[in-house]
This record gives C-alpha cells, structure tokens and sequence, in this order.
C-alpha cells in the first residue's frame, strides 16, 4: 500500500481545487491510500519560531513525514502559487537540521479558470524545490483549464477531467513506488 498525503491550496468553502482533489482522491488505484494534510491552521511561519518550533507546525511535519509522497492540489494567484502552500513548504524546510524537503516525493496539479490552467503556478514550483532535493514527478501534468462546465455543484467533474484525474494518480502512485 502507498501512503499519498494531499494539500489542497485553496481555503475557499466551494473551491474547484478541493473538487479536483476530491476526483483524484476517488479515481486512485486500489494499492494507494490518499489522506489529506490540511494546512488551514498552520500560522504564518517567521525564523523566531525555530527556537521554540510550535506545536501545530511540528504536527502537520509528522503527517508529512507519515506519508510516502506529497501532492499539492492547488489553485494559482497572480500567476503564482498561492501564499499558504508556499508557507506549508517554507514550515517543512524548518527548523535549521530538521528540514524535510530533501528526497519528499511530490506532485502538483491544478485548476484554474485561466486558459492555461495554474500552469505559471505550478512552474514556478519546479523551478525551486527540485534544487531543494524534492524529488519531483515531471509529466504527466494535470493543469485544467476550468470553464463553466468542468466542475459541478454537487462535487463531481467532467468526464475529460475525471480520466485525467486518474491517469494523473496512476502515474503519481508508480512515481512515489519506484522512487
Ligand atoms: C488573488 C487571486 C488571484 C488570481 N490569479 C489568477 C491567475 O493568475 N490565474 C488564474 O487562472 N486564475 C487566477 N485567479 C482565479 C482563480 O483561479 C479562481 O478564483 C479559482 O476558482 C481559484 O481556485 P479555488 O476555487 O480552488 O479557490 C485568481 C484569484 C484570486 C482570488
């Protein structure tokens, strides 16, 4: 059995990244358990802490360390990456020796209402982390497009997005096997 923990980068109440999420987590193949790391309540992280590393931080730390790879699924803000996923990796970077980037398998996906999708986002976190030793999955990508037909009320999504949601994992799931 794989262990996959997920973030999910959006707070929003009726965000399209949790519904992206909620589809990968039901299109995963049998052999991987998916589990989320909610990072909802981790505070803003400052140097200070290291000192006395907070309680709250060290306990998302354990879960990630818990589990056997990580997929961000994450919405893009000005053409970036949202603040609270780059805190979530700025918290697993810390305290100084303690740090858990080296060698943490990754995925990142996205939905977007922009034509691209969070493509800008998530490019900018494969420029950074894999310097940091985050072994990061390549391809496939699963940036969505959104339109007004992708995601519906009641939390499913289209049929497109559906088979991409799980080659998506599929993929995932052998990455962090084999690596
Ligand atoms: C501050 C902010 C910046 C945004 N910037 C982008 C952007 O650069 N590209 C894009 O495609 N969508 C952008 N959007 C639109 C979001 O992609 C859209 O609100 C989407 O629903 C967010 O995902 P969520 O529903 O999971 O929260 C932005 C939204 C906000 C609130």
């Amino acid at each position: 059995m794989v262990k996959i923990g997920y973030i999910v980068g959006s707070f929003a109440q009726d965000s399209i990244n949790r519904k992206l999420a909620r589809v990968i987590v039901e299109q995963a193949p049998e052999r991987a358990e998916l589990v989320e790391i909610d990072i909802t309540a981790l505070p803003l992280y400052d140097r200070h802490m290291d000192a006395d590393f907070p309680q709250v931080l060290r306990e998302f730390k354990d879960q990630v360390a818990a589990v056997d790879g990580l997929l961000v699924v994450s919405p893009e803000h000005n053409q970036s990456f949202p603040a609270p996923v780059k805190n979530a990796i700025d918290v697993l970077s810390r305290p100084p020796k303690q740090g858990q980037l080296a060698g943490l398998k990754l995925g990142i996906a996205g939905a977007s209402p922009g034509r691209y999708g969070t493509i800008n986002g998530q490019s900018q976190i494969r420029q950074f982390l894999p310097p940091l030793g985050v072994k990061l999955m390549g391809v496939p990508l699963l940036a969505v497009h959104a339109t007004g037909d992708t995601f519906h009320d009641d939390g499913t999504v289209d049929e497109q997005t559906t088979r991409r949601a799980k080659t998506y994992i599929e993929a995932f799931t052998e990455f962090v096997e084999s690596h």
